[in-house]
């Protein structure tokens, strides 16, 4: 019998041949099941993605309904996949695992998004619902996304099952996909030879307090320099721009900047308010934390500060050089150079050896037309376990004046520790209190930024004290989650608008482009995608935050460089009102953030939320208030748009942005 089939074989394809007129061509329907494919690059908010089990592992089950295939997850969930036109249907069911146990806790929503669509959206489920039915035909359709996200209400017992879930596919196979990546395009142009001054104009110093500021202006060197109206005491390097002196007399001095080069003459206004403001438009500089952590060094700081100068920063208004925590000393570190006494015979505190003497790193940032920041904490230790300021807060106000500091950033860290009651308002605001009181007996302007991660709502009374508050966490606590953190932080300062002002900001952290030190302590660039660069830099110009370059600032490449020296968007940052933009029009994942700007005009950046799909986006004159013609201006190509009239479209890259302004036309 055994030896027979190959002549049964022979015969079954000699009939089949003789019937068939030509080959057949149709390829077959192949199935993948979502639990067979790489799921590594699926990404939630809770536990871990499972196969053929829940993610509290038991058995998949929803309202009593059991499968034996399929995935289980958590909200927020997000899975890429590329389709390759290969893929003709995708089915699936889908709802709460029973085993959530949520106590009616869970609720949850699906969503299918094709090619920028959503083809599939659930109604809220919660546990006990029972399972929804998906099946799509996605014939000729690219990539798709499946999608859990937390209803509204937030993650807890949102546990989501994706049941028999299937793609059914021609040719070739579906494969995982990932987030747009995108590349790094140069947009800002280069600097016109003629010269152009940058930066604030408008600028705060209390009477009788060392006065520096170096006019930012690019433009073909030599350029040289003239103020009009300066006020008595102070003096102008008309070569350098660098303005020193004192001026003993409060009141407010309207002076005029005059820049000339050998193409050129321009003008601009330059208000000197001589008062108890300080800080009168955000602050900019570099800080050294996100790069450095605890190898800075008194080498690394000089370097930042001539890297500030080399990179040509300066000439756009960035002048803190800021050293962040572990320059002082710290106690039980095996490290030599970290050891040391941590205070001299009057209390006065010591930088390690890698600072061997601070008052001359001051004068050398100084002698760059540079102001220098440091950092300490009010608890007994900073966050990074080096000597705080706890019990010696005069003494470390008089050190940091001696050495000639003009930034403090008072980070929390231990303080908590001190607080014998519990954490109420006034122990929250003690020792910026404390603090405040010493700087201000000073002879000389420190401002100062209160770092407490936004505890007690600082940003309502951070005024009292300080220029700036940090709102949030660390920005760049995990490395690989600052662009979601951005979207947290950043975003989320939407309805703070109204605790903006001149001399007082909302700091919702660094700015983290370039390279970056991660969670090895590598210095490798930065996790954000080109775009999310550009979301990053425009947003913190359009809130009016600090912005504070935490990235590597002696080995800078163009691109990040270009992000940080667009002079139009750091007008919008540095305007002399200090409004912070806030979001007026949502369309799905498109948000239009707004700010109004000294001379009338409004500062827009369009945001695409969704990382995977380019999205469209529509401007309405009516939602800035404007009602007629405008003429409307690219703020990162800095080239004028055909005017707006009633609305105009985008596209916008997937979290990418737009960057503009708009003035109402005569
Ligand atoms: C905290 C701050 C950071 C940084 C570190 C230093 O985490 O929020 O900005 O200063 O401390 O240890």
């Amino acid at each position: 019998m055994r030896a027979l089939w190959p002549l049964f074989l022979f015969a079954f394809i000699a009939v089949n041949c003789m019937f068939a007129e030509e080959p057949a061509k149709e390829i077959p329907q192949q199935r993948l099941f979502l639990s067979d494919m790489d799921l590594s690059t699926a990404v939630q908010e809770w536990g871990k993605t499972q196969i053929n089990r829940s993610i509290r592992e038991t058995k998949l089950s929803i309202a009593g309904k059991q499968f034996d295939n399929g995935v289980g997850t958590h909200a927020s969930f997000s899975y890429i996949v590329q389709l390759k036109k290969s893929v003709v249907n995708f089915s699936a069911w889908v709802g709460v695992d029973d085993a959530a146990d949520s106590g009616g806790k869970s609720s949850i929503r699906f969503y299918v998004e094709v090619d920028g669509e959503t083809l599939f959206a659930s109604p809220i489920m919660r546990e006990g619902d029972e399972a929804v039915r998906i099946d799509l035909n996605l014939t000729g359709k690219d990539i798709l996304r499946l999608r859990v996200d937390d209803a509204g209400d937030g993650i807890n017992f949102d546990h989501a099952n994706w049941a028999d879930a299937v793609f059914t596919y021609v040719g070739e196979k579906p494969l995982p996909g990932t987030p747009w990546v995108g590349k790094k395009v140069i947009l800002t142009p280069k600097p016109g030879p003629k010269p152009r001054i940058n930066g604030p104009k408008v600028f705060g110093v209390r009477p009788g307090s060392p006065f520096l500021f170096t006019i930012p202006a690019t433009g073909n060197q030599p350029i040289s320099f003239f103020v009009e109206n300066l006020p008595k005491g102070l003096t102008l390097d008309s070569k350098t721009g660098r303005l020193t002196g004192k001026i003993l007399e409060s009141g407010t001095y309207d002076c005029m900047i005059i820049a000339s080069n050998a193409l050129g003459v321009v003008k601009r206004p330059f208000k000197i308010e001589c008062g108890e403001k300080l800080a009168l438009t955000p602050h900019m500089g570099w800080n050294s934390w996100y790069i450095w952590g605890e190898d800075v060094t008194d080498r690394i700081i000089r370097e930042a500060a001539d890297a500030m100068v080399a990179s040509g920063m300066i000439n756009y208004g960035y002048q803190y050089i800021n050293i962040d925590d572990c320059w002082a000393i710290k106690p039980g570190s095996q490290d030599p150079t970290l050891q040391g006494q941590e205070r001299d015979e009057n209390g006065m505190i010591n930088a390690n050896s890698r600072f061997p003497d601070m008052k001359a790193l001051a004068d050398y940032i100084h002698s760059k037309g540079l102001k220098a920041g440091i950092y300490t904490s009010p608890g007994r230790r900073t966050c990074a376990g080096f000597v705080g300021s706890f019990g010696y807060e005069e003494e470390d106000v008089r050190r940091f004046i001696e050495w000639g500091f003009d930034f403090l950033k008072y980070d929390w860290c231990s303080y908590t520790h001190e607080i014998t009651k519990e954490m109420n308002l006034e122990e929250l605001k003690k020792p910026y209190r404390l603090i405040a009181e010493y700087l201000k007996e000073q002879p000389r302007d420190i401002v100062l930024n209160l770092c407490q991660y936004g505890m007690g709502e600082v940003w309502k009374w951070g005024k009292e004290f300080g220029q700036s508050w940090r709102t949030s966490g660390d920005l760049g606590l995990v490395f690989e989650k600052i662009s979601q953190q951005i979207y947290i932080d950043g975003f989320g300062l939407d309805g703070l608008e109204q605790y903006s002002s001149p001399g007082g900001y909302n700091d919702p952290d660094y700015l983290l482009i370039g390279n970056l030190r991660n969670q090895k302590g590598q210095r490798v660039p930065t996790p954000l995608t080109p775009d999310e660069q550009y979301t990053h830099v425009t947003l913190w110009a359009l809130l009016a935050a600090p912005l504070i370059f935490g990235g590597d600032i002696a080995n800078m490449d163009d691109f990040t460089l270009s992000l940080l020296t667009n002079s139009e968007l750091i007008d919008i940052n540095q305007d002399s009102l200090c409004i912070q933009a806030n979001c007026i029009a949502k369309q799905g994942d498109i948000q239009i953030w707004s700010k109004r700007l000294e001379d009338g005009s409004k500062a827009i950046g369009i945001f695409n939320l969704d990382n995977l799909f380019t999205k469209k986006a529509v401007l309405k004159a009516s939602d800035l208030g404007i009602e007629g013609k405008c003429r409307i201006r690219n703020i990162w190509t800095q080239k004028d748009l055909p005017d707006l009239e009633g609305e105009m479209m985008f596209e916008i890259n997937p979290h990418g942005c737009m960057a503009l302004r708009v003035w109402k036309r005569e």
